[in-house]
Protein backbone atom coordinates (compact mmCIF):
# COMPACT_ATOMS: atom_id res chain seq x y z
CA UNK A 1 0.00 0.00 0.00
CA UNK A 2 1.34 3.32 -1.12
CA UNK A 3 0.90 6.32 1.56
CA UNK A 4 2.31 8.98 -0.37
CA UNK A 5 -1.07 10.62 -0.68
CA UNK A 6 -1.65 10.49 2.83
CA UNK A 7 -1.70 13.48 4.95
CA UNK A 8 -1.81 14.08 8.57
CA UNK A 9 -3.61 16.78 10.54
CA UNK A 10 -5.65 17.85 7.15
CA UNK A 11 -8.91 19.49 8.58
CA UNK A 12 -6.70 21.66 10.86
CA UNK A 13 -4.98 23.09 7.85
CA UNK A 14 -5.78 26.83 6.65
CA UNK A 15 -7.69 26.90 3.27
CA UNK A 16 -4.79 28.06 1.65
CA UNK A 17 -2.34 25.42 3.06
CA UNK A 18 -5.28 22.77 2.23
CA UNK A 19 -5.00 23.67 -1.25
CA UNK A 20 -1.43 24.22 -1.56
CA UNK A 21 -1.45 20.35 -0.33
CA UNK A 22 -3.71 19.26 -2.82
CA UNK A 23 -1.72 21.32 -5.85
CA UNK A 24 1.91 19.55 -4.90
CA UNK A 25 0.44 16.26 -4.35
CA UNK A 26 -1.91 16.01 -7.23
CA UNK A 27 -0.76 18.86 -9.73
CA UNK A 28 2.98 18.76 -9.56
CA UNK A 29 2.89 22.42 -7.62
CA UNK A 30 0.86 23.72 -10.50
CA UNK A 31 0.10 27.35 -9.76
CA UNK A 32 -2.17 27.63 -12.68
CA UNK A 33 -4.41 24.84 -10.66
CA UNK A 34 -4.73 26.94 -7.61
CA UNK A 35 -5.56 29.87 -9.57
CA UNK A 36 -8.47 27.85 -11.22
CA UNK A 37 -9.70 26.26 -8.09
CA UNK A 38 -9.58 29.80 -6.33
CA UNK A 39 -11.57 31.69 -8.90
CA UNK A 40 -14.32 30.46 -7.89
CA UNK A 41 -14.13 31.55 -4.17
CA UNK A 42 -17.17 34.31 -3.92
CA UNK A 43 -16.02 37.28 -4.30
CA UNK A 44 -17.05 39.00 -0.94
CA UNK A 45 -14.93 36.60 1.80
CA UNK A 46 -18.39 37.03 4.26
CA UNK A 47 -20.51 35.06 1.90
CA UNK A 48 -17.98 32.63 0.84
CA UNK A 49 -17.52 32.14 4.93
CA UNK A 50 -21.26 31.28 4.91
CA UNK A 51 -20.04 29.08 1.99
CA UNK A 52 -17.86 27.14 4.15
CA UNK A 53 -19.96 26.96 7.28
CA UNK A 54 -22.08 23.89 5.41
CA UNK A 55 -19.10 21.78 5.03
CA UNK A 56 -15.38 20.67 5.74
CA UNK A 57 -12.34 21.02 4.15
CA UNK A 58 -13.66 23.21 2.05
CA UNK A 59 -11.62 24.80 -0.98
CA UNK A 60 -13.40 26.17 -3.52
CA UNK A 61 -17.31 25.99 -4.74
CA UNK A 62 -18.76 23.73 -6.97
CA UNK A 63 -20.69 25.86 -9.60
CA UNK A 64 -24.28 24.80 -11.22
CA UNK A 65 -26.96 27.03 -13.25
CA UNK A 66 -29.49 28.28 -10.88
CA UNK A 67 -32.93 28.33 -13.47
CA UNK A 68 -36.26 29.57 -13.45
CA UNK A 69 -39.34 28.01 -14.91
CA UNK A 70 -42.23 30.01 -15.80
CA UNK A 71 -45.71 29.29 -16.92
CA UNK A 72 -46.60 26.66 -13.90
CA UNK A 73 -50.18 27.10 -13.04
CA UNK A 74 -50.43 24.92 -9.81
CA UNK A 75 -54.06 25.01 -8.25
CA UNK A 76 -54.92 28.19 -9.70
CA UNK A 77 -52.08 30.37 -9.09
CA UNK A 78 -49.46 31.36 -11.62
CA UNK A 79 -45.92 30.23 -10.01
CA UNK A 80 -42.36 30.45 -11.76
CA UNK A 81 -40.17 27.91 -10.32
CA UNK A 82 -36.31 27.84 -9.30
CA UNK A 83 -34.41 25.06 -10.44
CA UNK A 84 -30.38 24.03 -9.90
CA UNK A 85 -29.86 21.74 -12.37
CA UNK A 86 -26.95 20.59 -15.23
CA UNK A 87 -28.25 18.74 -17.50
CA UNK A 88 -29.43 20.49 -20.72
CA UNK A 89 -33.39 20.36 -21.45
CA UNK A 90 -34.56 19.83 -18.30
CA UNK A 91 -35.85 23.24 -18.09
CA UNK A 92 -36.72 23.55 -21.39
CA UNK A 93 -38.67 20.47 -20.70
CA UNK A 94 -40.21 21.84 -17.72
CA UNK A 95 -41.06 25.20 -19.04
CA UNK A 96 -42.82 23.59 -21.91
CA UNK A 97 -44.75 21.33 -20.15
CA UNK A 98 -46.15 24.37 -17.68
CA UNK A 99 -46.74 26.05 -21.17
CA UNK A 100 -48.44 23.19 -22.61
CA UNK A 101 -50.98 22.73 -19.00
CA UNK A 102 -51.33 26.55 -18.59
CA UNK A 103 -54.31 26.29 -21.39
CA UNK A 104 -55.73 23.19 -19.89
CA UNK A 105 -56.52 23.30 -16.59
CA UNK A 106 -52.84 23.19 -14.76
CA UNK A 107 -51.49 21.08 -11.91
CA UNK A 108 -53.80 19.97 -9.13
CA UNK A 109 -52.11 19.22 -6.24
CA UNK A 110 -53.26 18.36 -2.52
CA UNK A 111 -51.63 17.05 0.19
CA UNK A 112 -52.33 13.70 2.09
CA UNK A 113 -50.57 14.13 5.34
CA UNK A 114 -47.32 14.96 6.68
CA UNK A 115 -46.04 12.94 9.34
CA UNK A 116 -42.26 11.96 9.32
CA UNK A 117 -41.21 8.79 11.70
CA UNK A 118 -37.98 8.11 13.76
CA UNK A 119 -36.74 5.35 15.69
CA UNK A 120 -35.12 4.07 18.62
CA UNK A 121 -33.98 0.47 17.56
CA UNK A 122 -32.82 -1.42 20.94
CA UNK A 123 -32.18 -5.01 22.01
CA UNK A 124 -33.79 -6.30 25.14
CA UNK A 125 -34.05 -10.04 26.60
CA UNK A 126 -38.07 -9.41 27.11
CA UNK A 127 -41.06 -9.69 25.17
CA UNK A 128 -43.64 -7.78 23.11
CA UNK A 129 -46.08 -9.17 25.31
CA UNK A 130 -43.81 -7.12 28.35
CA UNK A 131 -43.66 -3.86 26.55
CA UNK A 132 -47.22 -4.01 25.50
CA UNK A 133 -48.18 -4.69 29.35
CA UNK A 134 -45.62 -1.79 29.96
CA UNK A 135 -46.91 0.52 26.70
CA UNK A 136 -49.02 3.02 28.62
CA UNK A 137 -46.21 3.74 31.44
CA UNK A 138 -43.05 3.96 29.14
CA UNK A 139 -44.90 5.99 26.69
CA UNK A 140 -45.82 8.83 29.44
CA UNK A 141 -43.26 7.95 31.14
CA UNK A 142 -41.02 9.07 27.61
CA UNK A 143 -43.50 12.08 26.65
CA UNK A 144 -42.47 13.81 30.34
CA UNK A 145 -38.95 13.24 29.62
CA UNK A 146 -38.78 15.08 26.16
CA UNK A 147 -41.60 17.75 27.40
CA UNK A 148 -38.54 20.50 27.45
CA UNK A 149 -37.49 19.75 23.36
CA UNK A 150 -40.91 19.64 21.57
CA UNK A 151 -42.68 22.91 23.35
CA UNK A 152 -41.65 25.28 20.94
CA UNK A 153 -42.50 22.73 18.04
CA UNK A 154 -46.24 22.34 19.93
CA UNK A 155 -46.25 26.34 19.98
CA UNK A 156 -46.11 26.01 16.38
CA UNK A 157 -48.74 23.31 15.87
CA UNK A 158 -46.72 20.10 15.35
CA UNK A 159 -44.74 17.93 17.85
CA UNK A 160 -44.73 13.97 18.54
CA UNK A 161 -48.14 12.49 17.05
CA UNK A 162 -47.69 8.49 18.07
CA UNK A 163 -44.91 5.97 19.60
CA UNK A 164 -45.30 2.40 19.60
CA UNK A 165 -43.55 -0.50 20.01
CA UNK A 166 -42.58 -2.99 16.93
CA UNK A 167 -41.09 -6.63 17.13
CA UNK A 168 -38.12 -7.38 15.43
CA UNK A 169 -37.56 -10.50 17.77
CA UNK A 170 -38.38 -12.98 15.26
CA UNK A 171 -35.96 -11.83 12.55
CA UNK A 172 -33.00 -10.09 14.57
CA UNK A 173 -33.13 -12.18 17.73
CA UNK A 174 -33.40 -9.74 20.79
CA UNK A 175 -33.96 -6.64 18.42
CA UNK A 176 -37.15 -3.93 19.36
CA UNK A 177 -38.14 -1.07 18.10
CA UNK A 178 -39.88 2.12 19.24
CA UNK A 179 -41.65 4.11 16.70
CA UNK A 180 -42.33 7.75 16.71
CA UNK A 181 -44.41 9.63 14.57
CA UNK A 182 -44.01 13.77 14.03
CA UNK A 183 -45.34 16.86 12.85
CA UNK A 184 -42.81 19.47 11.82
CA UNK A 185 -44.45 22.16 10.18
CA UNK A 186 -42.48 24.25 8.55
CA UNK A 187 -39.24 22.23 8.85
CA UNK A 188 -38.09 19.25 7.67
CA UNK A 189 -37.41 18.65 11.28
CA UNK A 190 -34.22 15.88 10.77
CA UNK A 191 -32.38 17.76 13.53
CA UNK A 192 -35.35 18.25 16.06
CA UNK A 193 -36.78 14.35 15.70
CA UNK A 194 -33.37 13.36 15.88
CA UNK A 195 -32.64 15.54 19.20
CA UNK A 196 -36.27 13.75 20.66
CA UNK A 197 -35.55 10.22 20.27
CA UNK A 198 -31.67 10.46 20.99
CA UNK A 199 -33.54 11.54 24.30
CA UNK A 200 -36.12 9.02 24.16
CA UNK A 201 -33.42 6.29 23.31
CA UNK A 202 -31.69 7.86 27.16
CA UNK A 203 -35.01 7.72 28.99
CA UNK A 204 -36.33 4.24 27.59
CA UNK A 205 -32.84 2.79 28.37
CA UNK A 206 -33.44 4.09 32.21
CA UNK A 207 -36.97 3.00 32.59
CA UNK A 208 -36.00 -0.19 31.74
CA UNK A 209 -33.31 -0.75 33.37
CA UNK A 210 -33.05 1.43 36.17
CA UNK A 211 -36.90 1.09 37.29
CA UNK A 212 -38.76 -2.11 38.99
CA UNK A 213 -40.92 -1.79 36.45
CA UNK A 214 -39.91 -5.36 34.62
CA UNK A 215 -37.97 -8.59 36.90
CA UNK A 216 -34.71 -8.28 37.62
CA UNK A 217 -32.97 -10.53 34.71
CA UNK A 218 -35.55 -8.04 32.11
CA UNK A 219 -33.27 -5.01 33.51
CA UNK A 220 -30.48 -5.30 30.36
CA UNK A 221 -32.01 -3.10 27.51
CA UNK A 222 -29.60 -1.28 25.08
CA UNK A 223 -30.03 1.04 22.93
CA UNK A 224 -28.66 0.23 19.75
CA UNK A 225 -29.21 3.52 17.55
CA UNK A 226 -31.98 6.34 17.19
CA UNK A 227 -32.90 8.28 14.12
CA UNK A 228 -35.14 9.41 11.64
CA UNK A 229 -36.51 7.40 9.05
CA UNK A 230 -36.15 8.90 5.52
CA UNK A 231 -38.83 6.77 4.54
CA UNK A 232 -42.07 9.29 5.15
CA UNK A 233 -44.67 7.06 3.02
CA UNK A 234 -47.06 9.05 5.38
CA UNK A 235 -45.88 12.48 4.12
CA UNK A 236 -47.36 12.06 0.56
CA UNK A 237 -49.26 14.86 -2.00
CA UNK A 238 -51.05 13.88 -4.96
CA UNK A 239 -50.24 15.83 -8.07
CA UNK A 240 -52.39 15.49 -11.55
CA UNK A 241 -53.27 17.02 -14.64
CA UNK A 242 -56.26 15.81 -16.93
CA UNK A 243 -58.27 17.29 -19.95
CA UNK A 244 -60.55 16.01 -22.72
CA UNK A 245 -58.52 13.91 -25.28
CA UNK A 246 -59.07 16.27 -28.21
CA UNK A 247 -57.34 18.91 -26.52
CA UNK A 248 -53.97 17.05 -25.91
CA UNK A 249 -52.73 17.74 -28.64
CA UNK A 250 -50.14 20.89 -29.25
CA UNK A 251 -47.83 22.77 -31.42
CA UNK A 252 -44.77 20.41 -30.36
CA UNK A 253 -46.33 16.79 -31.65
CA UNK A 254 -47.70 15.88 -34.94
CA UNK A 255 -49.65 13.05 -34.12
CA UNK A 256 -52.88 13.43 -33.13
CA UNK A 257 -54.39 14.11 -29.60
CA UNK A 258 -55.62 10.41 -29.58
CA UNK A 259 -52.73 8.33 -30.71
CA UNK A 260 -50.19 10.84 -28.44
CA UNK A 261 -52.64 9.89 -25.33
CA UNK A 262 -52.49 5.83 -26.27
CA UNK A 263 -48.89 6.00 -27.08
CA UNK A 264 -48.23 8.10 -23.48
CA UNK A 265 -50.39 5.86 -21.68
CA UNK A 266 -48.93 2.63 -22.93
CA UNK A 267 -45.31 4.13 -22.21
CA UNK A 268 -46.96 4.56 -18.78
CA UNK A 269 -47.88 1.21 -18.38
CA UNK A 270 -44.51 -0.17 -19.67
CA UNK A 271 -42.90 1.57 -16.52
CA UNK A 272 -45.60 0.47 -14.02
CA UNK A 273 -44.75 -3.12 -15.62
CA UNK A 274 -41.08 -3.07 -16.14
CA UNK A 275 -38.20 -2.28 -13.49
CA UNK A 276 -35.69 -1.25 -16.29
CA UNK A 277 -38.04 0.85 -17.63
CA UNK A 278 -39.45 2.22 -14.41
CA UNK A 279 -35.79 3.63 -12.80
CA UNK A 280 -35.28 5.64 -16.12
CA UNK A 281 -38.98 6.99 -16.40
CA UNK A 282 -38.75 7.88 -12.19
CA UNK A 283 -35.14 9.26 -12.98
CA UNK A 284 -37.08 11.65 -15.19
CA UNK A 285 -38.84 12.83 -12.44
CA UNK A 286 -36.60 13.42 -10.18
CA UNK A 287 -34.37 16.04 -12.73
CA UNK A 288 -37.52 17.87 -11.51
CA UNK A 289 -37.80 17.45 -7.77
CA UNK A 290 -34.22 17.87 -7.55
CA UNK A 291 -33.88 20.76 -9.19
CA UNK A 292 -36.40 22.29 -7.02
CA UNK A 293 -35.05 20.36 -3.98
CA UNK A 294 -31.60 21.90 -4.57
CA UNK A 295 -32.74 25.39 -5.50
CA UNK A 296 -34.49 25.98 -2.04
CA UNK A 297 -32.05 23.82 0.10
CA UNK A 298 -33.46 21.21 0.77
CA UNK A 299 -31.58 17.36 1.42
CA UNK A 300 -32.07 16.01 -2.69
CA UNK A 301 -30.73 12.53 -1.09
CA UNK A 302 -33.30 11.96 1.42
CA UNK A 303 -36.13 13.00 -1.43
CA UNK A 304 -34.28 10.72 -3.47
CA UNK A 305 -33.88 7.59 -1.60
CA UNK A 306 -37.90 7.84 0.03
CA UNK A 307 -39.03 8.38 -3.59
CA UNK A 308 -37.54 4.89 -4.80
CA UNK A 309 -38.52 3.52 -1.57
CA UNK A 310 -41.94 4.54 -2.29
CA UNK A 311 -41.57 3.53 -5.89
CA UNK A 312 -40.74 -0.31 -4.83
CA UNK A 313 -43.39 -0.43 -2.04
CA UNK A 314 -45.59 -3.52 -3.68
CA UNK A 315 -41.96 -4.78 -3.95
CA UNK A 316 -41.41 -4.07 -7.78
CA UNK A 317 -39.86 -1.09 -8.53
CA UNK A 318 -42.14 0.63 -10.57
CA UNK A 319 -43.31 4.04 -12.16
CA UNK A 320 -44.59 6.70 -9.77
CA UNK A 321 -46.61 8.37 -12.00
CA UNK A 322 -50.24 6.90 -13.68
CA UNK A 323 -51.92 7.12 -16.55
CA UNK A 324 -55.92 6.69 -17.40
CA UNK A 325 -57.76 7.12 -20.27
CA UNK A 326 -61.47 7.26 -19.10
CA UNK A 327 -64.46 8.73 -20.87
CA UNK A 328 -62.42 10.70 -22.87
CA UNK A 329 -60.54 11.76 -20.74
CA UNK A 330 -56.51 12.06 -20.48
CA UNK A 331 -56.14 12.24 -17.18
CA UNK A 332 -51.96 11.70 -15.41
CA UNK A 333 -51.06 11.66 -12.07
CA UNK A 334 -49.10 10.81 -8.84
CA UNK A 335 -48.88 10.52 -5.28
CA UNK A 336 -44.75 11.07 -3.96
CA UNK A 337 -43.80 11.39 -0.66
CA UNK A 338 -41.82 14.59 0.12
CA UNK A 339 -40.86 15.80 3.30
CA UNK A 340 -39.44 19.24 2.74
CA UNK A 341 -38.80 21.94 4.30
CA UNK A 342 -38.98 25.83 4.35
CA UNK A 343 -37.53 27.22 7.67
CA UNK A 344 -34.93 26.06 9.59
CA UNK A 345 -31.30 24.26 7.82
CA UNK A 346 -29.75 25.27 4.59
CA UNK A 347 -33.14 27.23 3.52
CA UNK A 348 -31.99 29.96 5.92
CA UNK A 349 -28.44 30.14 5.38
CA UNK A 350 -28.08 29.33 1.58
CA UNK A 351 -28.37 33.27 -0.06
CA UNK A 352 -29.79 31.04 -3.49
CA UNK A 353 -32.07 29.03 -1.24
CA UNK A 354 -33.32 32.41 0.10
CA UNK A 355 -33.97 33.72 -3.37
CA UNK A 356 -35.27 30.33 -4.68
CA UNK A 357 -38.21 30.90 -1.33
CA UNK A 358 -38.67 34.30 -1.86
CA UNK A 359 -39.64 33.65 -5.91
CA UNK A 360 -41.79 31.11 -4.69
CA UNK A 361 -43.61 33.37 -2.57
CA UNK A 362 -42.12 32.19 0.81
CA UNK A 363 -44.27 29.04 0.93
CA UNK A 364 -45.21 26.63 3.98
CA UNK A 365 -43.66 23.41 3.45
CA UNK A 366 -46.88 22.22 2.33
CA UNK A 367 -47.29 24.35 -0.55
CA UNK A 368 -43.63 23.88 -1.62
CA UNK A 369 -44.53 20.02 -1.19
CA UNK A 370 -47.09 21.06 -4.02
CA UNK A 371 -44.79 22.74 -5.99
CA UNK A 372 -42.18 19.82 -6.20
CA UNK A 373 -45.22 17.67 -7.40
CA UNK A 374 -45.76 19.48 -9.92
CA UNK A 375 -42.89 19.96 -11.09
CA UNK A 376 -41.94 16.52 -11.27
CA UNK A 377 -44.64 15.31 -13.23
CA UNK A 378 -44.32 18.02 -15.95
CA UNK A 379 -40.71 17.18 -16.38
CA UNK A 380 -41.98 13.21 -16.45
CA UNK A 381 -44.87 14.50 -18.76
CA UNK A 382 -42.24 16.35 -21.43
CA UNK A 383 -40.03 13.34 -20.57
CA UNK A 384 -42.81 10.63 -22.24
CA UNK A 385 -44.49 13.16 -24.51
CA UNK A 386 -40.88 13.57 -26.57
CA UNK A 387 -40.33 9.57 -26.03
CA UNK A 388 -43.25 8.58 -27.79
CA UNK A 389 -43.34 11.47 -30.57
CA UNK A 390 -39.76 13.26 -31.34
CA UNK A 391 -37.84 10.74 -29.24
CA UNK A 392 -35.77 12.19 -26.99
CA UNK A 393 -32.43 13.28 -28.33
CA UNK A 394 -34.18 15.48 -30.67
CA UNK A 395 -34.48 18.10 -28.11
CA UNK A 396 -32.09 17.14 -26.20
CA UNK A 397 -29.46 17.69 -28.65
CA UNK A 398 -30.54 21.26 -29.65
CA UNK A 399 -30.30 22.04 -26.36
CA UNK A 400 -26.97 19.98 -25.68
CA UNK A 401 -25.40 22.22 -28.78
CA UNK A 402 -24.26 25.17 -26.83
CA UNK A 403 -22.33 22.38 -24.40
CA UNK A 404 -20.73 21.34 -27.77
CA UNK A 405 -19.90 24.88 -29.28
CA UNK A 406 -17.84 25.93 -25.74
CA UNK A 407 -16.28 22.38 -25.63
CA UNK A 408 -14.54 22.93 -29.00
CA UNK A 409 -14.03 26.88 -28.12
CA UNK A 410 -16.05 27.92 -31.07
CA UNK A 411 -17.00 31.77 -30.05
CA UNK A 412 -18.80 34.95 -31.55
CA UNK A 413 -19.64 35.04 -35.08
CA UNK A 414 -18.70 31.12 -35.46
CA UNK A 415 -20.68 29.66 -32.66
CA UNK A 416 -23.86 31.75 -34.56
CA UNK A 417 -22.79 29.95 -37.61
CA UNK A 418 -22.96 26.89 -35.92
CA UNK A 419 -26.62 27.42 -34.44
CA UNK A 420 -28.07 28.53 -37.90
CA UNK A 421 -26.25 25.52 -39.81
CA UNK A 422 -27.54 23.02 -37.35
CA UNK A 423 -30.88 24.73 -36.90
CA UNK A 424 -32.47 22.14 -39.37
CA UNK A 425 -30.31 18.87 -38.83
CA UNK A 426 -29.22 16.17 -36.53
CA UNK A 427 -26.70 17.37 -34.06
CA UNK A 428 -23.78 15.43 -32.99
CA UNK A 429 -20.45 15.88 -31.56
CA UNK A 430 -18.91 14.60 -34.52
CA UNK A 431 -20.71 16.65 -36.82
CA UNK A 432 -20.26 19.95 -35.29
CA UNK A 433 -16.27 19.28 -35.29
CA UNK A 434 -16.92 18.29 -39.16
CA UNK A 435 -18.11 21.76 -39.41
CA UNK A 436 -15.65 24.02 -37.87
CA UNK A 437 -12.96 22.51 -39.38
CA UNK A 438 -14.15 22.88 -42.97
CA UNK A 439 -14.10 26.26 -41.75
CA UNK A 440 -17.78 26.95 -41.13
CA UNK A 441 -19.04 25.86 -44.29
CA UNK A 442 -21.49 22.96 -45.14
CA UNK A 443 -20.03 20.07 -44.47
CA UNK A 444 -21.16 17.25 -47.18
C1 LIG B 1 -33.12 12.04 -18.96
O1 LIG B 1 -32.45 12.77 -17.98
C2 LIG B 1 -34.47 11.61 -18.44
C3 LIG B 1 -35.26 10.69 -19.37
O2 LIG B 1 -34.47 9.55 -19.69
C4 LIG B 1 -36.51 10.27 -18.63
C5 LIG B 1 -37.32 9.21 -19.33
O3 LIG B 1 -36.76 8.41 -20.08
O4 LIG B 1 -38.54 9.18 -19.06
C6 LIG B 1 -35.58 11.37 -20.63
Amino acid sequence: MSLNHAVEGFSKMSKEQKLDWLISSYFDNDASVKEQISHFWHRFQETQEVLDGFSENVISNHYLPFSVAPNFLIDGEIKTLPMVIEESSVVAAASSAAKFWLTRGGFKTKVISTVKLGHVHFTWSGSMEMLKAEEENIFSYLKDEVADLVINMEKRGGGIRSLKFKDFSEQLGDVFQLEASFETCDSMGANFINTVLEAFGTALEDFINETEIFPENYRDADIIMCILSNYTPECLVRVEVSCPLDQLGGPINEKSAKTLAYRFKKAVDIARTDTYRAVTHNKGIFNGIDAIVLATGNDFRAIEACGHAFAAKDGTYRSLSYCEIENNVFRFYMDIPLALGTVGGLTALHPMSKIALKILGQPSAQQLMRYTAALGLAQNFAAVKSLVTTGIQHGHMRMHLQNIINHLGIKGEEAKKVESYFADKKISFSAVRAFAESGFNVVN
